[in-house]
């Protein structure tokens, strides 16, 4: 079966390939227009995108919105991850404003909202939550976004390795759900 991923971010290409090609399913990108993403939440973002995607293409597409939700802040960024702050300076916007905040007000999560659109208007939705800490500095070179400032169990997402932040990450819960969701719904279709 082939998908199109609704996204233009690589590092959540690189993600999506690496969770849906073990499924058997054949992972393309295509040049999409971009749909206002005016949604309230993450899972209606999601939505917004997957089905431009498909009805552009006429492939069943999948997309995520996520983003990274700080106590503190009363969770923002939140939906606004992407544009939050001017690109390259969103990290470092993050540590400014908990500049002095203690260890045990630092939480924060991420979330990821995962939405199929198939052609025939069939949908299938699911979401991952992850918990961590704010770090104090940036740390760590790998992942993407605001992985390097995000801590669980003394680490940063930076700091881990793929796998490592798969088996834990938002996407990963995220994807474990639809992953689930998705061979009830092709048991229903066969
Ligand atoms: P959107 O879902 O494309 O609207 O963007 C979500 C934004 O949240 C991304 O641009 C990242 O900055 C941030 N984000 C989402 N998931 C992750 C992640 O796994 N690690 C780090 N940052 C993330």
């Amino acid at each position: 079966m082939k998908f199109v991923i609704a996204t233009h971010n690589k590092g959540k290409v690189v993600e999506f390939k690496r969770m849906l090609e073990p499924m058997g399913i054949e992972v393309v990108t295509a040049e999409l227009s971009e749909p206002e993403e005016n949604g309230t939440t993450f899972g209606e973002n999601a939505f917004i995108k997957a089905d431009s995607a498909c009805k552009e293409t006429g492939l069943p597409a999948v997309a995520d919105d996520s983003g990274l939700c700080v106590d503190y802040l009363d969770g923002a960024p939140g939906i606004y991850s992407a544009r939050f702050a001017e690109p390259g300076k969103r990290r470092l916007t993050v540590l400014e404003k908990l500049k002095g905040v203690p260890e045990e007000q630092r939480g924060a999560h991420f979330v990821s909202a995962v939405c199929c659109v198939f052609p025939n208007g069939d949908r299938i939705d699911a979401e991952g939550k992850c918990y961590g800490t704010i770090a104090f500095e940036s740390r760590g070179e790998n992942g993407f976004g605001y992985d390097s400032i995000f801590v669980q169990d003394g680490r940063t997402f930076g700091e881990m390795t793929d796998e490592e932040k798969d088996a834990r990450s938002h996407r990963g819960k995220a994807f474990a759900e639809f992953e689930e969701k998705l061979r009830e719904y092709l048991k229903g279709k066969g």
